[in-house]
Parts: structure tokens; sequence; C-alpha cells
């Protein structure tokens, strides 16, 4: 992996994601066996949240326990980026102490700054636009439940978001044909769509549709994320109207493979973008997905610090 940072997909080449993905494997399987190279001894990871987590925060800080290294959990209250200081100097100031930051935060673009003045990786950990370390996650997940990629069908049910993007960049990257289902007006933009062809020689990389059970059609994977995501919260009501329909549910599975599995970053809103029978039932493989963001962090980490 050439690159300093983690800030998008679009910055990966095939061989990247491939690497990752193998160090990925590697790491699981050493863990199941009860051993985990210390490679990040004497490491410290900064840990810049200003948005709330749950997988995103303890699989990484529990990645760098794991691999001997050390993290440090940093809130808005603690640094208060952008405004106690600029994030020009937070990057400079940050690379004399720590070997590493992830960051949490609304805007890409101060990710892109941090990334471009710190002298230490840095590792989006979500923005409003992009979670590229949950979609790099969710297709080490698809692989490992399906050996391969080839002939998947992943079809994403809802808001053309962050997880979305992600989720599209890396198909392309991976020359997997994402479909995608959303409500007028909340579909990917046609300025990203444009950008997502051009990862790829396919010509058949995305597919958007209007009508969920005409994307779900076949899918091997009906994915889906909040209606809502953060920073959405004054749109709640008028989102949730205009997602009425947009929902994984057993009539959705119906027009599905047979043995079709389902994805979703969570936290899951049960009962809005997903039924309880569908988030519980035999299809659904979300704790396994949810626990593979701690294998491939620790791979990701390894990957970049260890430098
Ligand atoms: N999927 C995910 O990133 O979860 P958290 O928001 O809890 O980190
Ligand atoms: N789209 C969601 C993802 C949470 C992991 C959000 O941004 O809130």
């Amino acid at each position: 992996m050439k690159c300093k940072d983690l800030i998008s997909i679009a910055e990966l080449t095939p061989s990247d994601i491939e690497e990752i993905f193998s160090v990925t494997r590697e790491l699981k399987e050493w863990h199941s066996k009860g051993y985990d190279e210390k490679c990040l001894s004497g490491k410290t990871l900064g840990m810049i949240f200003e948005k709330s987590s749950m997988r995103t925060r303890v699989s990484f800080e529990v990645a760098m326990v794991q691999l001997g290294g050390h993290p440090i959990y940093l809130t808005q209250n603690d640094i208060n980026l952008g405004k106690r200081e600029t994030v020009k100097d937070g990057a400079r100031v940050l690379s004399r102490y720590v070997d590493g930051i992830v960051i949490r935060t609304f805007s890409q673009e101060v990710i892109q700054e941090l990334a471009r003045y710190a002298t230490v990786p840095v590792i989006n950990a979500l923005s409003d636009y992009l979670h590229p370390c949950q979609a790099l996650s969710d297709l080490y997940t698809i692989q490992e439940k399906f050996g391969a990629y080839t002939n998947i069908k992943i079809v994403f049910i809802g808001d053309g978001n962050n997880v979305a993007r992600s989720l599209a960049q890396i198909s392309a990257k991976l020359g997997i044909p994402f479909h995608i289902a959303s409500p007028k007006g909340y579909e990917l933009t046609s300025d990203f769509t444009s950008q997502v062809k051009q990862m790829t020689d396919r010509s058949d990389i995305l597919h958007l549709y209007q009508d969920p059970k005409e994307a779900a059609e076949n899918a091997n994977i009906l994915y889906t994320d909040t209606w809502v995501s953060m920073g959405q919260e004054a749109e709640a009501q008028i989102r949730k109207q205009a997602f009425k329909g947009f929902q994984i549910n057993s009539d959705l599975l119906k027009v599905a493979k047979d043995d079709v599995k389902v994805m979703h970053c969570l936290p899951a809103h049960r009962g809005e973008e997903i039924t309880d029978e569908v988030i519980d039932g035999q299809h659904s493989i979300v704790y396994d997905q949810a626990e593979n963001r701690l294998h491939l962090e620790k791979a990701l980490l390894k990957l970049l610090l260890r430098r």
C-alpha cells in the first residue's frame, strides 16, 4: 500500500485493497488462535471523534491494543479542531506526538486538510461524505462469505449517503456492479456517479433505481443504512416520509436470491430501514460484518503505522 493516508477508497488501487484483505485474513486467523502480533509496540494513535461512534471507536481502540500500541481518544471538547486552533496547526503538532491519526468529523475537506499537513498517516473514520473503513470491511466480509466477488449482485436500498458512496467506490475499484435504489432527491449525484465510472473500465458499474423491488431482484447482498445520518436530525421527519417503502423486510427478500445475505453498517433503526424479523433472521450477517471492522482496521493500522 503506497499511500500515506486512508481518506477515500478513490485513492486506493485494486492491489492495495487486495493487500489490505490479505493482511486482514492473516490477522483474523492468528487472533482466532489466540495470537496477536505486537507489531505496533511503542506506537500511539490519536483518535479524534467529533460525532458519536460505537463500532469505529471501539474497534480502532481494541485494534491498537491488540497490536501492542496505545490509542488516545480525543473528543471535540478536548482539542476543538478548527476552532481552538487551525486544522493545519493541529495536524503539525499532533504529528510530533502520535504515529497516526484517526478522525471522524462532518466535513471531508477537514480530513483532507488534516492529512495534507500531518506528517503521520490519517485515517478517515467517517465524514458526511464517505466512510471508507466501513466499505473496506464490508467487501472483505462479502469475500469471506461468498469466497469471491464474481457474479455477486450487491444492492443498496436507501440514501445515497457516506456509506453508499464508499461502497460504490470500492465496488468500482474491484469491478463489481453496484445497484442502488433511492427515493427521488436522495440518489447518488451525477457528479459523484461520473467520478465512480472513471474508476473502472466496466461500462455497467452503476445501476440506479427508484423502485426497491426492481433493484433487489436476484440480489446476493441486500444492504441498507439509516435514513437519517448524523448531522441530519433536523430533517428526520421529512426523510422518514420520503424513505417509506425503502425498507428491507421479508417481502423484499422474496425477490432476492434464496440465499441472499443482508448487511447493515449499524446502528440500525429497527422498524424503519430494516425490520426485526430480517435483522434477527437467518439471512442477516450484520454482526459478522461488525466484527470484521476490528480485523480490517488492524490490517490498516499495521500497513500504515509500521512504516
Ligand atoms: N458502522 C459504524 O461506523 O458504526 P459507529 O457509528 O458506531 O462507529
Ligand atoms: N450514514 C450513517 C452511518 C453511521 C455509521 C451516518 O453517517 O450517521
